[in-house]
C-alpha cells in the first residue's frame, strides 16, 4: 500500500482525524429566517459521506444583521439552534465525520441579495435589507449605503453574540467552531487599515486593529468546551497596496496561537473592490506556507486545490498540514474517495455503499475488505460480489 501524506492521520486537540481533507465552509443562501431546512439536510448529508475527515458548516451568523444575505444560516437564537441541531442529528446518525460551524458576522458586507438574484447590496429601507455596521463608516463598494461605525456597546454585543453562538454550537455537539476573520467580513474589517480607520484603541496600529478580533477569539475560546477545537479563518492579504498583508497575518496567527487557537485556515482577499488577484491552482498556498513557518499549530491551505496529486504535494512538502476543498467537492461529492483511490489510500464508506468499491481499487475500503464490513460485501477479482 502506497503511503499518502494526505491520508495520514492527524490529531488536533482531542480530535483524531483519519486524513487531512477538510470541506471548506460554503454558504447555501437557502435558509429561512436563519433556519436550516431540508436543503441543509441534503447538502450536509452528502458532504458528510464524502470521506473528508472534517466538514465545516457554512458561515452562520451570530446575529441576524450579521448575515451576508437574508438566506444565510443563523446560530443566534433558540429556533436557529434547534434547526441546526435537527440537521446535525440526522447527519451524525449516518456519518462519523468531524463537524464544525463557521461563526460569522458580515459587518459592512451584510444585507445583500442572494447571489443568483444579483448579490447586490440591499438598502435598509428595502425588503430583506437592514442597516449594516462596521469598524468605520466606509462602504464596501463605492456609492452603496454606508455602514454605521460601531461604538463600544455595539462591539461588546457582537463579541458576546460570538460567545453565545459558540455555547449553542457546543450544546448541539459540534466538534469545532471556526471564527470567520476572512473575506472582508466584520473581523477582517477590523484587521485591515483599509476598512478600519478608527482613532480609538481599536484602530491605527496593528496591535489596536487586532484587539477586537482577539477579544472575540478569547470570548469564543472561553465559551467553547476546553477539549474542543476553536480555529480561525484568515485572509492573509487584501491584495491591495497599503492593506492587510502576510506580515500582519503572521503576527495575528502568532497572537491566536498564544491564546489557544487550534488551527489557522489561510485564505485571502474579499475586503476591497480594488483587489488584484492572480488566480490559479494553489494560488493561496504560499500564504499558508508563510503562516505555517511561523506557528506550531496546524495550518489549512485552501483555494483551487482540485487534484489529488496537488493536495498530496501540499501536505507532503509541508506547505500546510491539511487542505480544504470547496467547489471541487460540490462538483464531485466523493472527491476524497477518488483521491484515496488514486493515491493508494483507504476511506471508510457508509456500510450502505460498501458494494460500490471498484475492482481496480480493491483496497480502497481497507486492505482486507471494507472497514467493519462483513466479507459478503467484498467484490471478487472478476468484479462479482460474494
Ligand atoms: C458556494 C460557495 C459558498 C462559500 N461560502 C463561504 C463561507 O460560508 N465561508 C467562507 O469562509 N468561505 C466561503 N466560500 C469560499 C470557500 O470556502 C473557499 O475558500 C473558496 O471557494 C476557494 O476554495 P475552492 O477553490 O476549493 O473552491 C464559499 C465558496 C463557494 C463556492
Amino acid at each position: 500500500m502506497a503511503h499518502s501524506a494526505l491520508f495520514s492521520p492527524i490529531r488536533v486537540r482531542n480530535l483524531e482525524l483519519a486524513n487531512r481533507i477538510v470541506i471548506a465552509p460554503m454558504c447555501q443562501y437557502s435558509a429561512e429566517n436563519g433556519l436550516m431546512n431540508d436543503w441543509h439536510h441534503i447538502h450536509l448529508g452528502q458532504l458528510a459521506m464524502s470521506g473528508a475527515a472534517l466538514l465545516t458548516i457554512e458561515a452562520s451568523a451570530v446575529l441576524p444583521e450579521g448575515r451576508i444575505t437574508w438566506g444565510d444560516v443563523g446560530l443566534y437564537d433558540d429556533a436557529t439552534e434547534a434547526a441546526m441541531a435537527s440537521t446535525l442529528e440526522s447527519v451524525r446518525r449516518w456519518s462519523d465525520a468531524g463537524i464544525g460551524v463557521q461563526l460569522s458576522h458580515a459587518g459592512r458586507k451584510a444585507s445583500t441579495e442572494l447571489p443568483w438574484a444579483g448579490g447586490h447590496q440591499i438598502a435598509p429601507d428595502h425588503e430583506h435589507g437592514w442597516q449594516t455596521v462596521a469598524p468605520s463608516a466606509i462602504p464596501f463598494t463605492h456609492g452603496t449605503h454606508a455602514p454605521v461605525a460601531l461604538d463600544r456597546e455595539g462591539m461588546i454585543r457582537i463579541r458576546d453574540a460570538f460567545a453565545t453562538a459558540a455555547t449553542r454550537a457546543a450544546r448541539i455537539g459540534l466538534d469545532f467552531v471556526q471564527i470567520h476573520a476572512a473575506h472582508g467580513y466584520l473581523l477582517h474589517q477590523f484587521l485591515s487599515p483599509l476598512s478600519n480607520q478608527r482613532t480609538d484603541e481599536y484602530g491605527g496600529s496593528l496591535e489596536n486593529r487586532m484587539r477586537f478580533p482577539l477579544e472575540v477569539f478569547d470570548a469564543v475560546r472561553a465559551a467553547f468546551p476546553a477539549d474542543r477545537n476553536v480555529t480561525v479563518r484568515v485572509s492573509a492579504t487584501d491584495w491591495v497596496d497599503g492593506g492587510w498583508d502576510i506580515e500582519q497575518t503572521v503576527a495575528f496567527a502568532k497572537a491566536l496561537e498564544a491564546r489557544g487557537c487550534d488551527a489557522i485556515h489561510v485564505s485571502t482577499g474579499g475586503l476591497h473592490e480594488a483587489q488584484k488577484i492572480a488566480v490559479g491552482p494553489s494560488y493561496q498556498v504560499p500564504h499558508a506556507r508563510a503562516v505555517k513557518q511561523a506557528v506550531s499549530i496546524p495550518v489549512v491551505a485552501v483555494g483551487l486545490i482540485t487534484s489529488p496529486e496537488q493536495a498530496e504535494a501540499i501536505v507532503a512538502t509541508g506547505d500546510a498540514d491539511m487542505v480544504a476543498i470547496a467547489r471541487a467537492v460540490l462538483y464531485n461529492p466523493r472527491w476524497p474517495w477518488h483521491a484515496a483511490a488514486e493515491l493508494g489510500a483507504t476511506v471508510r464508506p457508509p456500510k450502505q455503499y460498501l458494494r460500490s468499491q471498484p475492482s481496480k481499487h480493491r483496497h480502497l475500503f481497507g486492505v482486507n475488505g471494507p472497514v467493519g464490513a462483513t466479507p459478503t460485501w467484498v467484490r471478487d477479482e472478476d468484479g462479482a460480489y460474494r
